[in-house]
């Protein structure tokens, strides 16, 4: 006990001196990202002891979304008309007054950050260590946004005209990061915003509103709805009203609301089939590894993730890095997030439809290195797959599946892999393993992906760092990434400034 508190005690004051101490930051001047929870120190392990306790009786007790059930046409015309005219009136602040309460929504969002890991993990199977770099996400969103908001009042020669009304539709699998991100980016453009959360992920998104609401955001101006129906959301989506849509989801649901007002601004990050790419050059021990995290972390659940790996020449052969592979698929600890040794949570929902396929069913020139295996009748846990013999123009090289699932494909050369990655129809992230800079130089002319990583893994992109956007069917209206210095300058109107002329 006495070991323990003295290791506690340490902890806290190195945490202290390097500001990590949960709970301790202030608004910051300039932008720097949000610190990670760093479980090396036993008080942030202590720390997530407490969270993991809760997760597991975890009832979730948000009042707030239920307050949010929206059944009725009426009723929602009014949230909507209510939140343009506040809308319009914050788009008259300017860009340093809204940055003001942007910074406290930050403070606001690290102050929560144990709850939301807490709701997230009872609501998504999220765990702690995928939970924790999300709310910092959220946080730098928070920060980042406010300090470019500012960049709103300096452009020379034109005057941004903020949107009145941003409907923000997340996706479940990041309910707080990519919530707040659409959420806090239509604020700083000055405008009103409507959320809908995802269903499956609704008391994460809940939670962070809460906090901005708490942060100073008043509640005309921020919405949260719960809509009863589809007809409700086809009549939120339609309404002349709405100038623009924030979509993070699958393609087709990108598709959808278009048919819902064929006019409709929308900027939509949707779906992906994404690879890693590794040469001969490669460090190979480092590329094993990163194709395992970008391939089974949130049990593959991320557009970012990693689907194919595609071995060129003699990577294919090489029995080190397969077992390598096999090894840490197979050993990846799968099991309920509420269990600190788990370190690949269950699947959203159960298994069914695409993923069911491609956790269940080879192609006819692919074996299992890894098969992947259902722990218990949930539907929900299964252990990672990986299955090598991916043919060109496959069902599994061309489909998404959102799921711990990983093929292999072997390619002759470098240019033979960039045109299996480039055959997809998606361009969301990709990866290269190299050590060889003609190499590297030719993969970055040809590769047609908004998110390119060389020598790490291809998911979890860091606001300002990386800037996070897709290309081809991987979004719609794209051009500006989120996180990234233009972000802002693409959610309102622009007119030339006559004092200007
Ligand atoms: N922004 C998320 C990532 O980079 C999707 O993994």
């Amino acid at each position: 006990l006495a070991a323990d508190a003295a290791d506690e005690t340490d902890a806290h004051l190195t945490a202290a001196v390097l500001g990590l101490t949960r709970g301790s930051a202030g608004v910051p001047s300039g932008f720097h990202n949000a610190a990670d929870t760093d479980p090396s120190l036993p008080a942030n392990r202590a720390w997530g002891r407490s969270i993991l306790a809760r997760v597991e009786g975890s009832t979730l007790g948000v009042d707030t979304i239920a307050a949010a059930r929206v059944d009725d046409a009426g009723v929602l015309d009014g949230i909507i008309e209510s939140v343009a005219r506040a809308g319009a009136a914050w788009g008259q602040k300017t860009g340093a007054e809204r940055a003001e309460v942007l910074h406290r929504a930050g403070v606001a969002l690290e102050a929560r950050r144990d709850r939301l890991i807490e709701v997230m993990a009872a609501e998504t199977g999220k765990t702690i260590a995928e939970g924790d770099p999300e709310i910092s996400e959220a946080i730098d969103f928070a920060h980042y946004y406010a300090e470019r908001a500012k960049d709103l009042d300096r452009v020379q020669g034109a005057i941004f005209v903020p949107s009145k009304l941003t409907v923000v539709t997340p996706p479940w699998n990041f309910p707080v990061a990519i919530s707040a991100g659409g959420v806090l980016s239509a604020l700083a453009a000055g405008s009103g915003v409507i959320i809908k959360p995802a269903r499956l992920a609704q008391r994460s998104g809940a939670v962070m509103v809460e906090a901005l609401w708490e942060a100073g955001v008043p509640r005309e101006l921020l919405a949260l709805v719960d809509l009863a129906d589809r007809t409700l959301g086809t009549q939120l989506i339609a309404h002349p009203s709405v100038d623009r849509v924030i979509l993070t989801g699958g393609y087709e649901t990108a598709q959808l609301f278009r048919t819902f007002r064929s006019d409709l601004p929308m900027l939509a990050e949707t779906s992906g089939k994404n690879a890693i790419i590794v040469t001969p050059s490669a460090d190979l021990d480092l590329a094993a590894a990163d194709v395992i995290k970008s391939a089974f972390g949130h049990a593959g659940q991320k557009c970012s993730a990693a689907s194919l790996v595609i071995l060129v020449g003699s990577v294919a052969r090489s029995e080190r890095f397969i077992s390598q592979l096999v090894d840490a698929a197979t050993s990846l600890r799968v099991g309920l997030p509420a269990d600190p040794v788990t370190q690949m949570g269950p699947i959203i929902e159960p298994a069914e439809g695409k993923l069911l396929h491609a956790l269940t069913t080879l192609g006819a020139e692919e074996k299992w290195l890894v098969e992947p295996r259902q722990l218990d009748d949930s539907g929900r846990l299964w252990t990672p797959g990986i299955r090598t013999g991916v043919a060109p123009g496959s069902y599994f090289h061309l489909t998404e599946f959102f799921g711990p699932v990983l093929g292999v494909m072997h390619a002759r050369n470098l240019a033979e892999a960039i045109r299996f990655q480039n055959a997809v129809d998606y361009g969301l992230t990709s990866g290269l393993h190299s050590l060889d800079a003609d190499e590297l130089a030719e993969w970055l002319d040809t590769i047609e992906a908004g998110n390119l990583y060389v020598n790490r893994g291809i998911t979890g992109a860091i606001v300002q760092r990386q800037p996070f956007g897709g290309w081809k069917r991987s979004a719609v209206g794209a051009g500006t990434k989120a996180g990234g210095p233009n972000y802002l300058f693409g959610l309102g109107g622009w007119v030339t400034d006559p004092g200007k002329n």
